[in-house]
């Protein structure tokens, strides 16, 4: 049944209809319990209530899978204005992004320009920005555009998802660059083609990422609410003697907020995923993939305005 309901709402995070609707009426059904508003101030007033409670911050101006340039323009320029105000509001945040918002479905001239200016105005700013993962049709490309952008900036990471099995073959390509990454298990509907279809494969090809990424001495974002793995990192860390400067926890921002922030009190680098933006459908979709009883939030939203 939770397989059923995971395809279910992976499906229908795809559905371009429902995520142009969406965006007319505002954050629905629970949506505000991921994502932290619809413009930059209010994620601006998140993040510094975070910062404050010792959390660092990656924000995210959410868009995905844009297919004209007007409004990859807009996506550009929300981008810009975030990293401004991180710059002027001298906030502890990062930033991430999605390629598919940027324009990479549209050229490929164009969305190497659009990131180039994205990662101009991160530079001044001091802005570090890690490109996100989509789908796995989009796999090859993102990484071939994070390796040129590599070349030309140091302020850039992207991600790497547990559940596909070419996994291990991008880590060592990417090895030359001594990337910072970050690492996942995978949120994307994929086919048992290319992707594990089981929880406990994709759990043991976490575990082997996080020991090869460390011990080739690369900072690696460990980005899960999963206990096991947290604890798993932890161990491993120890026993290997590497540093608390060469890794950090990441989590979404509204899941798991309380150990969060004994993450941090532990004394590790804890960063928090904050997104914000009037485009907050396909990425709550996926949040309710991943749980299922976040539905409940759903029937709560509904009888709410
Ligand atoms: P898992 O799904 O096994 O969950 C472990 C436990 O965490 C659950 O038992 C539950 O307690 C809690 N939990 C997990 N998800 C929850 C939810 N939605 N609501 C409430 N509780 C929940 N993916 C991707 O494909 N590309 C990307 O670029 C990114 N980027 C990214 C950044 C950051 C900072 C994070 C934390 C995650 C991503 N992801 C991602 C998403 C990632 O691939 C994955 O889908 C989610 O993190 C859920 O998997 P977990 O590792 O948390 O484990």
């Amino acid at each position: 049944m939770e397989k059923v309901m995971r395809n279910f709402f992976l499906f229908l995070s795809k559905n371009k209809f429902l995520t142009r609707t969406a965006k007319k009426y505002g954050l629905r059904f629970g949506a505000a319990r991921f994502v932290a508003g619809e413009t930059i101030e209010q994620a601006v007033a998140v993040i510094k209530e975070l910062n404050r409670k010792g959390l660092k911050v990656t924000i995210d101006y959410l868009g995905e899978f844009v297919d004209n340039k007007k409004e990859a323009r807009r996506m550009v320029d929300n981008c810009i204005n975030a990293i401004e105000v991180i710059g002027r509001e001298k906030l502890d945040s990062q930033m991430s992004l999605k390629l598919t918002s940027m324009g990479m479905d549209i050229s490929d001239d164009f969305v190497m320009a659009n990131m180039r200016e994205i990662m101009d105005a991160a530079n001044k700013n001091k802005v570090f920005v890690t490109i996100d993962m989509e789908d796995y049709e989009r796999c090859e490309k993102t990484l071939q555009i994070f390796k040129q952008l590599s070349r030309e900036y140091d302020n850039i990471g992207t991600v790497i998802q547990a559940y596909l099995f070419r996994t291990f073959e991008d880590m060592k390509e990417l090895d030359a660059y001594a990337p910072n990454l970050r690492l996942v298990k995978g949120a994307y509907k994929e086919s048992s083609e290319v992707a594990f279809p089981d929880k406990s494969d994709v759990d043991e090809n976490y575990k082997k990422m996080i020991q090869m990424h460390l011990l080739h001495g690369h900072y690696t974002a460990v980005a899960t609410h999963d206990d096991a793995i947290i604890e798993f990192t932890k161990q491993f860390v120890k026993d290997n003697d590497i540093p608390n400067n060469q890794f950090e926890f990441q989590m979404l921002y509204g899941i798991r907020s309380e150990r969060q922030l004994e993450l941090a009190k532990e004394g590790y680098t804890m960063r928090v995923y904050v997104p914000y933006g009037t485009d907050w459908y396909g990425y709550f979709m996926r949040r309710l993939a991943e749980r299922p009883a976040n539905v409940s939030f759903i029937l709560k939203g509904m009888f709410k305005k």
